[in-house]
């Protein structure tokens, strides 16, 4: 029996959120539906609400979530009902070119439910990032549930199935940040501060936290940044150099998404040091280096995707560390909402108050 339940569509381009009336199907093969009990706010749901994704009105917004399994559909076995899981947007094929090459953080073929979560009147609905989880239950593919300790606060864990894991994993998965390296972040907002806490967690020995703002700095230091700099005020690219022997630092991670901040990534990084960019561009945006400086500073230059993650991998392992008390996610939540309070947490994130405000069921 399909189910209704509330949840928040994005229904046209730039319009307001609304909480409307969804209607679940039960479980098909391989599938499984979720009650959500916490889902964050990230800036890709404000960029489906504004047509920046694509144009499959309406969405279902919602996919930094965690909740417990209600019921599974056939075939499915590495989930049962009452297990608690984080939502994952990468749920590994296991057949596609990059799995079969034993690197299934790269999974091309990544699956969602084959059956459409729709309005009452029958429209269907796209859910963000193929979770939709602004909603008391959601469809998913039963790959998209990755189970973890049931011990952590849903708000905090649900954090881990998006931005938080791109920013930890930019450090530790795709920057290999190791004990002892120089590490500088570009951009101190969820994603820079969880690289932030990522390079901590990996023993970095000196971490710059560069940003615009200076309340993001303050905050920054929390996360484990040894040293700041106000980039509005400072050349942070000399500043870098100068707090790393005037090397530059091992490690760039690139935070923004911007040209201008990625060149400042590129240029702040030590001869063969590796930059990191884990903010996403907007297609319009153009690069411009000289290639000779490309060449001869040797090196890496790589992008992290969801932080080069294997939800099965990771995210049980963070959620121990975290309930070990050696990483702090709870910091991230800076206030938790009702599910009809979406649209003003969007207007918050401008204000740069707000590293994620998170639903709560
Ligand atoms: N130089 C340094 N910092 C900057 C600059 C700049 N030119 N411009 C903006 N920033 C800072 C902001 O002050 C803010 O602290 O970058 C931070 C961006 O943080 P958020 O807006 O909170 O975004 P976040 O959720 O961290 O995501 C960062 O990753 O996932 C992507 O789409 C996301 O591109 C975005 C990036
Ligand atoms: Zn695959
Ligand atoms: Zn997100």
């Amino acid at each position: 029996m399909a189910q209704e339940v509330r949840g928040v569509i994005a229904p046209g381009r730039n319009e307001p959120v609304r909480v409307e009336t969804i209607v679940v199907p039960d479980p098909g093969p391989g599938e499984a539906v979720v009650q959500i009990q916490a889902c964050g706010v990230c800036h890709t749901d404000l960029h489906y609400k504004q047509g920046g994704i694509n144009d499959d009105f309406p969405f279902l917004l919602g996919h930094e979530a965690a909740g417990i399994v209600e019921s599974v559909g056939e075939g499915v076995t590495d989930v049962a009902p009452g297990d608690f899981v984080i939502l994952n947007w990468r749920a590994v094929c296991g057949n596609c070119r990059a799995c079969l090459r034993g690197r299934p953080w790269y999974c091309f073929n990544t699956h969602n439910a084959k059956q459409k979560m729709t309005l009452t009147d029958g429209t269907e609905l796209s859910p963000a990032l193929g979770i939709g989880a602004f909603a008391e239950k959601t469809l998913v593919a039963a790959g998209q549930c990755t189970k973890v300790d049931p011990a952590v606060s849903p708000a905090v864990a649900g954090l881990l199935g998006c931005g938080v894991m791109a920013g930890i994993g930019a450090a530790i998965n795709t920057g290999n940040v190791g004990r002892g390296d120089t590490v500088a972040v570009i951009g101190c907002g969820g994603v820079g501060d969880a690289a932030i806490a990522g390079a901590n967690l990996a023993g970095a020995a000196k971490i710059i936290a560069v940003d615009i703002d200076d309340r993001k700095l303050t905050t920054a230091r929390t996360m484990g940044a040894t040293h700041t700099v106000n980039s509005k005020e400072t050349d942070p690219v000399a500043a870098i150099q100068e707090l790393t022997g005037g090397f530059g630092a091992d490690v760039v991670i690139e935070a923004v998404g911007r040209p201008e901040t990625y060149k400042q990534a590129f240029y702040a990084r030590d001869l063969a040091g590796t930059v990191v960019l884990v903010g996403v561009p907007t297609p319009d945006m153009k690069l411009e280096l000289p290639l000779i400086d490309v060449f001869g500073r040797g090196g890496s230059l790589k992008s992290s995707w969801y932080g080069d993650c294997l939800p099965s991998r990771d995210f049980p392992m963070l959620i121990d560390l975290h309930l070990q008390g050696r990483l702090d996610l709870a910091k991230f939540v800076t206030e938790t909402i009702q599910l009809d309070e979406v649209e003003q947490a969007f207007e918050r994130m401008h204000g740069g108050d707000v590293l994620r405000s998170v639903v709560v069921f």
